[in-house]
């Protein structure tokens, strides 16, 4: 489904118009739409119904408290990589016995505080981690519930700073050593050894590097079967791609078939952490032109949303979709979108097609995952406020920030 269609010659998000939405809350601003969210996340739950599972949804691709309660009330797990995003779930009405806790550098606070709120599993990236847990978990009296994200050294062919499965990225035990470090953990008397996880890496758009990934797990599984040290769960992470320009992803269906033909007759509940691929076309940026500026050499719509409200484009490169919300007739000039942030690098999109008149109104699509959460204050510039749409109903999840809010945690010297 897309719920951002074109009624009566403008953009709705579900049954609301975004021009309404922008009257009534301002620009920039996120907009989510709660039906699009729910079906990402049943694409996932219906596929692997019949299996015993858990989705987590990766909190990091958006993290509104909005947003998660509608994941929540579905029955959602959550993967987390900070104390933060486990309060902001529990804040939602997540359950703590459904998330998972990822991350290279969890702190001894961080893991306090997920036992103590009884998270369903850590997942560890070193030795030096397991040792710290275990001493956390001795002082508390309480056994933590481990898996190790394994790094099988498979190639996700997506961007390099998204990609975390090769040899080289810090993230996960290397395959070869994994035996090893099962072993030591299986040693450790406050830690149990639940399951077996990996994350290759972000906006793949095949199947065969999860694959590859998931052949090399199910052989680390089997070969610590045979040494005594038998796993519950396999959690494969997150990274399946979606569409922004004209990539053809697989379907979760499609990526679940396939894994469950793999699993064979092996008693494992599967776990996966998607993010991307249930929130990002779920969300846009609605943004208003402030300037058209003619030049010798560009023609540049100058918006009033920026780099630091969606880094996406100057941190990746990545190519994001900017439509209308109100098409009209025009000269069509190719267009450089920049923000009043005093960068080079502040675009969101260049060389477009488009007419614009000052005043438009512009939707950035598919900006519903690592959009706001991304985002900062630089240029001191407030952050967008985010809207929840609900059918004919929309919800201000976030506020607008406002200038005081940029430095209420700041003081003066002393005189
Ligand atoms: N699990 C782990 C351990 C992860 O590190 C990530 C994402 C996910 C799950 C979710 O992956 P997804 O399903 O969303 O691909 N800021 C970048 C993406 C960074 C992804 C980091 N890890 C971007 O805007 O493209």
């Amino acid at each position: 489904m897309d719920a951002f269609t074109y009624r009566d010659g403008e953009l709705f998000a579900e049954g609301v118009a975004l021009s309404d939405i922008a009257a009534r809350f301002g620009t920039p601003t996120y907009v989510y739409s709660r039906a699009q969210i729910e079906a990402r996340y049943r694409a996932y739950a219906d596929a692997l119904a019949g299996m015993p599972h858990l989705v987590c949804y990766a909190v990091k691709a958006n993290s509104n408290l909005g947003v998660l309660n509608v994941l929540a009330r579905l029955g959602a797990g959550f993967d987390i990589v900070s104390s933060g995003e486990l309060e902001r779930v529990l804040a939602a009405g997540g359950k703590a016995e459904r998330i998972v806790f990822s991350g290279v550098g969890k702190s001894r606070d961080d893991m306090r505080r997920a036992l103590e709120a009884g998270v369903h599993c850590f997942n560890v990236e070193s030795r030096n981690e397991l040792d710290r847990l275990q001493n956390v978990a001795a002082a508390m009296e309480v056994k933590a519930p481990v898996s190790l994200r394994v790094n099988p050294d498979v190639d996700a062919g997506t961007h390099p700073y998204i990609a975390t499965g090769l040899k080289e990225n810090k993230f996960g035990i290397a395959v070869d050593e994994a035996e090893a470090v099962y072993a030591h953990a299986a040693t450790l008397p406050n830690l149990d050894v639940i399951g077996v996880d990996c994350h290759i890496g972000s906006q793949l758009t095949s199947l065969a590097p999860f694959l590859d990934a998931l052949d090399r797990l199910l052989a680390l599984i089997d070969r610590l079967a045979e040494r005594g040290i038998p796993v519950r769960h396999l959690d494969l992470g997150g990274g399946l791609g979606v569409r922004y320009r004209d990539e053809q992803p697989p379907q979760p269906e499609d990526y679940i078939r396939a894994v469950r033909q793999r699993l064979g007759g092996r008693n494992l509940t599967l776990l996966l952490e998607p993010g991307r691929s249930i929130v990002a076309n779920a969300g846009v940026l609605l943004t208003q032109v402030e300037y058209l500026k003619h030049t010798e050499h560009k023609d540049f719509a100058v918006i009033d949303a920026a780099m630091n409200d969606l880094i996406r484009p100057a941190l990746y490169d990545a190519w994001m979709d900017v439509v209308p919300v109100q098409p009209h007739a025009g000269d069509e000039r190719l267009y450089d979108l920049v923000g009043p942030i005093c960068e080079t690098g502040d675009f969101l999109a260049r060389e477009r097609n488009l007419v614009l008149a000052e005043g438009d109104l512009l939707a950035v699509r598919s900006a519903g995952a690592y959009g706001f959460v991304m985002s900062s204050n630089y240029n001191s510039r407030g952050r967008a406020a985010e809207v929840l749409v609900d059918g004919e109903q929309a919800f201000e999840v976030r506020r607008r920030e406002t200038i005081e809010d940029l430095y209420a945690g700041e003081s003066l010297l002393p005189q």
